[in-house]
Order: C-alpha cells, then structure tokens, then sequence
C-alpha cells in the first residue's frame, strides 16, 4: 500500500510519542503533573514578572523567551504579550513548543521504572492557548549571538538559562541592546554551574574572589547595574521528575532587572 506525504504527517502526528528522556522529561516538567505541591514552574515565572510589567506599566508588545526548551513559558507569555519569539539552542526542544502549537496536541512518554513507561498526551487548548498560540514564533537559536531580528523587547525571559550558557557574560552584555528603554529582563536560575555547560572561567561569581564569596547575585549586580536597575529577587522552586519514585527539587532564583530610560545613570539616582 502506497502512503501518501499527507497521510504520513497524520501517523506522525497522532503515533509519534516523544522518548528521547531529556526532552520527554522536559515536555513533563512543562505541561505534565504537579509534584510535591510544587506549581508549574514556567507559568509561576510568567506570572511573578507580569506582576512587575503591571506595577512599572510596561508596554506589552513583544517579549523574548530564551532558552525556551519545550516551550510553556512561551505559551504563558502569548497570554499577555501580542508577539513573543522563542528561541532555544536545541532544535529538539523548540519542536516540541512548534508542535504543539501546530497540531494542538502533544504527546510523549515518561519513565515510570527500567522498562516500564506512561503515555502522556497534552492538549493546547485545554491549557487555554489556543486563542494566543499564533502569537508565538518558535525557532532554533543561540542567546550569544541573536540574529539581528531579534531585538525591541518589553521583555526578556532567560529562565533556567545563564548557568547553561557557553559564555554567560558575553550574553548578558549584548542582550542590553535588544532590550527598549524601560523595558525589563527577568534571569531564573538555580546557579548550579558546571564545567560540562560553561568554562569555569566564564562562571558569573560562584567563587572566592580576595578570600571572600562573591555570589553569582553579586556578579549579575556588577554586569548589570550600568544599564539595568535591579528591582526585586524572589525564590521559585521547581521539581523535574525523573523516574516515578526519582526527582530532583531545586529553588530557582528569579532576578529582574529594569533597562534605564537613558544612558545617563544619574535618571535613576
Ligand atoms: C535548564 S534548561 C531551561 C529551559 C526552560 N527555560 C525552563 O526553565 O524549563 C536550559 C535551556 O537553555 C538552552 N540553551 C543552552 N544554551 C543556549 C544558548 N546558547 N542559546 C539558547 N538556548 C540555550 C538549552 O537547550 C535548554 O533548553
């Protein structure tokens, strides 16, 4: 029997479940259960830094979610923001965010224990995207070397993303530029920086500098303060499920950061 291209692209659509373990195990922490009590992680980030795009009155044209991996955080942004680009260095991730938004549905396997697995399957509009999905243009690329496009934010969201960074000082530097005037970048991290991501030479704090701790909060606070004021950092916690009896439970750091509305520091003293 001949299958036609069109017929493939159904099977592929409705047979496919996502295995690869690191992007199953995302799609889970994105759009899957809670665990512990512990609230979905991406939406609990959307929703804190719309709390501080209310209170400053930020204008909610365009948003710019880094390291989007599979995708939620993006969906969560296309809530409030009329156009948000998603970016993630791997393609595998952001397909999953592309898929769902292209076919409303989302289906992959979670490791329950060895051999053993649970078919999960996530559906857009249950999760109340549908109305705002086409906000959302999800493409593969590096938060170090934006293309051009990729610029006049309201808001940057790099959640989870600077200790996973090749050269985290290099983004952070550049990402001022992309960034309107007033406008704010919102990092999450748990600061578990390894050499395996990121160079310890490239580390934001994280070290003795004099004998003393110099934080990576300390670190963000000297790179940033020429052009950002720093506003507020809140702790949000997260579990990723491993097996279902393995998970790991960590507490991000969320910082957020107001861009100057001139170049002049003395604006804001
Ligand atoms: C720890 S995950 C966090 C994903 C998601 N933001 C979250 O909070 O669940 C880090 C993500 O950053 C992506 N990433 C790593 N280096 C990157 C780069 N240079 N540019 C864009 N994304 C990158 C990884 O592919 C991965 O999806």
């Amino acid at each position: 029997m001949v299958i036609s291209e069109q017929e493939l692209e159904i099977q592929a659509q409705n047979n496919v479940y996502e295995t690869d373990d690191l992007i199953a195990q995302y799609c889970e922490f994105h759009y899957g259960n809670e665990y512990f009590s512990v609230k979905n992680f991406p939406v609990t980030c959307v929703q804190a830094l719309m709390k501080n795009v209310q209170t400053n009155n930020i204008t909610t044209d365009r948003a710019l979610d880094l390291g989007c991996a599979v995708g939620r955080s993006s969906f969560e942004l296309a809530k409030n923001f009329l156009h948000v680009d998603a970016l993630d260095f791997s393609a595998g991730f952001v397909q999953q965010g592309a898929k769902l938004q292209a076919h409303n549905r989302l289906r992959y396997t979670v490791p329950v224990e060895g051999e053993i697995i649970e078919y999960k399957e996530v559906l857009l509009d249950k999760l109340g995207y549908g109305e705002v999905k086409d906000r959302i243009d999800f493409q593969q690329g590096d938060a170090c070397n934006l293309k051009r496009q990729f610029t006049d934010y309201n808001v940057v969201f790099a959640g989870n993303l600077i200790d996973r960074l090749y050269d985290p000082a290099l983004f952070l530097r550049k990402i001022e530029d992309r960034i309107v005037p007033g406008g704010l970048l919102v990092l999450t991290s748990p600061y578990t920086w390894l050499e395996e991501y990121t160079d310890k030479s490239n580390w934001l704090g994280a070290k003795k500098v004099n004998g003393e701790n110099f934080s990576t909060l300390d670190a963000l606070k000297q790179q940033l303060s020429d052009s950002f004021a720093f506003e507020e950092a809140l702790d949000v916690p997260f579990v990723i499920r491993e097996t279902a009896r393995k998970f790991q439970h960590s507490v991000a750091q969320m910082t957020l950061w107001r861009k100057h509305k001139d170049n002049s520091m003395e604006f804001y003293r």
